[in-house]
């Protein structure tokens, strides 16, 4: 097996895992955040889980793009400037930002999210600077690259906004959760999750990659049976909670 058969073997494996993973999450809720318990084994603080868990994404693509062979392709460049400027803030600002005091989260939610991140990094990275046919610069004035680009980054605009009002909503020290509002919580529960979709279905479009499409597909599939169950929680939780407002997609779902 060549390396091209090889990252194709890994691509489709790749699909079909977020496709057991999306069923699977109808049926357990990831036990983080909100929906912690025990019996999922050792816990470690969130903080540095959510560093465990994203620092590979941003390490792992600085790898292939230094290994690859276009370390001076401007579309190389650009495409590894637009993932750094979404996995900095993930890896290195947003853990220090969350207002979770003593917060806690099983060692196995910070595997699994390495691991992801480290094959994801693969994907792109190997396909974006190594394997595919180097992009020309004429790539800046392609419809799916402007396309693209514009939602990757209104995507990244919904999912900073939506973060930075849960952020708000909690003095320092203080813990506890309440309805947020403002920006698009007007409409659905999980603006920041609906974000994220945005920005990687965009990444998709303007690397037209078969990887890119692997990663929307395993947002998707993470984030929308989660979406649900914060939207159950939330209604549950709080009597006066807007009853227009819907889960993950604006008037739809
Ligand atoms: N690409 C992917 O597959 C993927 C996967 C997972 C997450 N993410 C992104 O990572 C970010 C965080 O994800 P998450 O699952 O932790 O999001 P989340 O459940 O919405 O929580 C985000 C932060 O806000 C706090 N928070 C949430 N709701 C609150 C409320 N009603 N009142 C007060 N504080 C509240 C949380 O505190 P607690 O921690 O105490 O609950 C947490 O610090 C999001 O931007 C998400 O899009 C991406």
């Amino acid at each position: 097996m060549n390396a091209y058969e090889f990252y194709n073997a890994i691509t489709i494996s790749w699909f079909c895992v977020a496709a057991l993973v999306f069923i699977s999450l109808f049926f357990i809720t990831a036990p983080y955040g909100r929906h912690t318990r025990g019996g999922w084994g050792p816990k470690i603080n969130a903080t540095t889980g959510w560093l465990i868990m994203e620092i590979p994404a941003v390490v792992t693509i600085t790898f292939f793009y230094l290994m690859g062979d276009r370390l001076l392709n401007p579309v190389a460049i650009a495409f590894l400037l637009i993932w750094q400027t979404h996995y900095i803030n993930r890896a290195l600002i947003f853990p220090f930002r969350r207002r979770s005091p003593g917060a806690e989260m099983p060692l196995m939610i910070a595997f699994s999210g390495l691991f992801f991140n480290v094959v994801n990094g693969y994907l792109q990275g190997y396909w974006l600077f190594y394997l595919s046919p180097a992009k020309e610069i004429s790539w800046f004035y392609d419809p799916r690259f402007i396309i693209g680009l514009i939602l990757f980054f209104g995507g990244l605009l919904i999912n900073h906004q939506s973060d930075n009002i849960l952020f708000r909503l909690r003095k320092p020290g203080e813990k506890g959760y309440k309805i947020p509002h403002g920006g698009f919580y007007r409409w659905i529960s999980s603006p920041n999750y609906f974000g994220e979709l945005i920005e990687w279905s965009g990444w998709a479009i303007l690397t037209w990659s078969m990887g890119g499409l692997a990663f929307a597909v395993w947002t998707a599939a993470n984030l929308a049976p989660r979406a649900i169950k914060h939207h159950k929680w939330y209604r549950q939780t709080f009597e006066d909670y807007p009853s227009e407002r819907k889960a993950l997609i604006p008037y739809i779902w």
